[in-house]
């Protein structure tokens, strides 16, 4: 794959390596929101069928990314943490049970679990890396194989830590859960559009991204999977979309008890947002025509030899096994000074993520080399 430069307006005056922060705005996204803005301005152009028909469009554009049959297992969120609380309020919790997180995963994955424990009396498990350099990441998911027990009601991580790109080995993680019967809930937001996923590989309880980093979409949606554990659930709303038969404009004040089948009660009210969700499909059928396989070689061929260079000048970084090309961490040597480094970067303009000690560097498809090279050269 070559650079996609040009399908981005970013100011080339700077080296733009963070789209673990947000990704920048593809042009034909642009578009697409610039039309639904539009639309608005007859209303009587927007019919009730265009309520659901734009939703069911991204639901099929998405399921091709991350390889399920059933679209209709996708809903539109607002937000991971809206998209956890409906894995929270159905997880079925009792006293002494207990819920795997790992250290310092972001926030929206830990507070609705925090809460669910709280209220019945189960307890929160978070298994830290390990202190080990060397082999840090396998040492991490053996921890983490180690903590699941008879007493794990649920685990809950990213497919990749959103700090340092460690990756989880999610297929033996669900292998785990699944023998003592854990649900498995998975935020996807630092990873999918960018890594492969295959949701018939791994049959995740539930996999929840936020739109705007990897899948390259707006801020403010996006798509959570919700698997047959939660067919029967609660969602945490009662919107009148989500009940049985909502497509029936004339027929909503026959007030009706069930719900649209499976996940699709899940969904946000209002999810027929005529400017986001053409912004979202946009984005996720540019992702499908590249492939995400495809964007994680790119990253990859960008990095490697750089990483390399940095390693030999005392720079800590993951083994290739273990971390993803799109998103990792450089931990400083001993002879580094982290403000230094800060005021350089300020000086050439490199935006990345710092994080006490280590570097977040994420890199995209509109990444080249010479960026990435001009990184190196500045921290060496
Ligand atoms: C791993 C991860 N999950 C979720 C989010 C966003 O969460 P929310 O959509 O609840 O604001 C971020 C934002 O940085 C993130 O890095």
């Amino acid at each position: 794959m070559e650079s996609k430069k040009s399908h981005f307006q970013l100011d080339t005056s700077v080296t733009y390596l963070n789209c673990a922060y947000m990704a920048p705005q593809l042009k034909v996204v642009e578009e697409a929101g610039l039309e639904g803005l539009k639309r608005k301005r007859n209303p009587f152009q927007i019919s009730p069928e265009e309520f659901f028909g734009e939703t069911d469009s991204l639901r099929e554009e998405y399921a091709k990314l991350i390889h399920t049959k059933e679209p209709k297992r996708i809903v539109v969120i607002p937000s991971v943490s809206y998209g956890m609380a409906n894995v929270a309020k159905n997880l079925p919790l009792s006293e002494g049970d207990n819920i795997i997180v790992v250290g310092e995963q972001f926030p929206s994955n830990v507070y609705p679990w925090r809460e669910a424990a709280f209220e019945h009396g189960a307890e929160i498990v978070t298994i830290t890396p390990p202190k080990e350099i060397e082999n840090r990441g396998k040492i991490w998911n053996e921890k983490i194989l180690n903590a699941i027990n008879s007493k794990t009601k649920l685990v809950a991580l990213g497919n990749i830590h959103w700090a340092d790109g460690t990756l989880f080995d999610l297929k033996t993680i669900r292998k785990q859960t699944r023998e003592v019967g854990a649900w498995l809930a998975i935020d996807g937001t630092q990873s999918v559009g960018a890594l492969p996923f295959d949701v018939s590989e791994i049959q995740p309880d539930a996999l929840i991204c936020a739109g705007y980093k990897w899948l390259m979409g707006p801020y403010s949606i996006g798509l959570a999977y919700y698997g047959p554990a939660l067919d029967d659930g609660k969602p945490v709303e009662e919107n009148w979309i989500n009940r049985y038969e909502s497509e029936n404009f004339a027929n909503l004040v026959n007030y009706n008890d069930d719900y649209q089948p499976g996940a699709l009660r899940y969904e946000v009210g209002e999810h027929s947002n005529f400017i986001l969700v053409p912004m979202m499909l946009a984005a996720v059928k540019q992702l499908n025509e590249w492939g995400p396989q495809n964007i994680q070689n790119y990253c990859k061929d960008l990095v490697s030899s750089g990483i390399k260079k940095l390693k030999e000048a005392g720079y800590k970084i993951e083994d290739e096994n273990y971390r993803s090309s799109h998103l990792f961490g450089i931990r400083l040597g001993d002879d580094h000074n982290m403000e230094q480094i800060k005021q350089r970067f300020e000086e050439e303009n490199i935006l990345v993520s710092f994080r006490g000690y280590s570097i977040r560097i994420s890199p995209n498809v509109y990444n080249t080399e010479e960026e990435f090279g001009k990184l190196v050269e500045t921290l060496i």
